[in-house]
């Protein structure tokens, strides 16, 4: 059957403001467009991973007000599982303002309900999570959950993919815990100074993703690069998670990791050919036509 991913993690409305430039400190100038669109690096690795063909279950929190609803239904829309996503009284919906220009994107998340994703809310759910494949999470909801979810799974041996974004310090608790972490060159950098030239401890749970050049892992102590595709960019807001959510459908289908790596790639390309995070994550089909 079809592979069964949980994702716990944000659920954000996106606040998208195309530029022809960045503004400068103390500047004002005019922008090219605004467009509030869904995303949350949980709700978008969600969707990813459903447009690829998986049965997908969310497990998040929206707010109680009109951003909250439509991202409930958006996620329905998706084909996404959403019996887990609940409406939190008294807090608003997570919100992430998106600068979009040129081939870069500059984002401030406000979490709110997504911090509201506590460990008595996972309880829950322990069941839909013991019945996974693959768990995928994220850093945009509390620390001490991440924690508990990683005890909760490593204690089930349900594989964990944990995308360290925003970067956060791990202790070696996360590599123990984690089948695969995934920062991308920036939040490389933050958790370990990565440059390429040292090898870190827990290499062989290792991916980076580096954007237009790629993503590397390490085999046999050794880093490969699996190469990009070279594309037109329109926003490469939400790339990350196409990339995420791809990994983890090739990976719960007993693919090896080279060739997760080159899938994940793939769709993380298609989608940075459309303006939102969610809008260009690729179907099943494409990615294999590509
Ligand atoms: O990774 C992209 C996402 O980060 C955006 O959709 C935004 O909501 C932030 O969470
Ligand atoms: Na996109």
């Amino acid at each position: 059957g079809n592979p069964k991913i949980t994702v716990i993690g944000s659920i954000n409305m996106d606040l998208v403001t195309v530029a022809d430039e960045m503004p400068a400190q103390g500047e004002t100038i005019r922008g090219e467009s605004f467009k509030t669109l869904p995303g949350g690096k949980g709700a978008n690795q969600a969707v990813a991973a459903a447009r690829l063909g998986a049965e997908v279950h969310m497990i998040g929190k929206v707010g109680n007000d009109p951003f909250g609803y439509t991202l409930q239904e958006n996620l329905e829309s998706q084909g996404v599982d959403t019996q887990s996503v609940i409406v939190e009284a008294g807090i608003s919906s997570g919100l992430a303002n998106i600068i979009v220009c040129d081939n870069d994107n500059r984002i401030i998340i406000i979490a709110g309900a997504n911090n509201r994703v506590d460990t008595e809310y996972i309880d829950r759910f322990t069941k839909q999570i013991q019945a996974s494949d693959y768990v995928l999470i994220q850093f945009e909801i509390p620390q001490s959950t991440i924690e508990y979810i990683l005890e909760l799974c490593s204690s089930h041996s349900v594989p964990v993919i944990i995308n360290p974004a925003p970067a956060m310090k791990l202790g070696d608790k996360y590599w123990e815990k984690a089948a695969y972490i995934t920062p991308n060159d920036h939040e490389a950098e933050a958790l370990f100074g990565f440059d390429g030239s040292s090898l870190p401890k827990f290499h062989d749970k290792l991916i980076i993703t580096n954007g237009a050049k790629g993503a590397i892992f390490y085999q046999n102590g050794k880093p490969v690069t699996v190469p990009a595709h070279k594309v037109e960019v329109a926003d490469t807001t939400g790339a990350g998670d196409t990339f995420n959510g791809a990994l983890a459908v090739a990976l719960a289908e007993g693919r090896t990791v080279d060739e997760a790596i080159a899938f994940a790639n793939k769709a993380a390309s298609l989608s940075i050919q459309k303006l939102g995070a969610q809008s260009g994550m690729p179907e099943r089909k494409e990615v294999k036509d590509y």
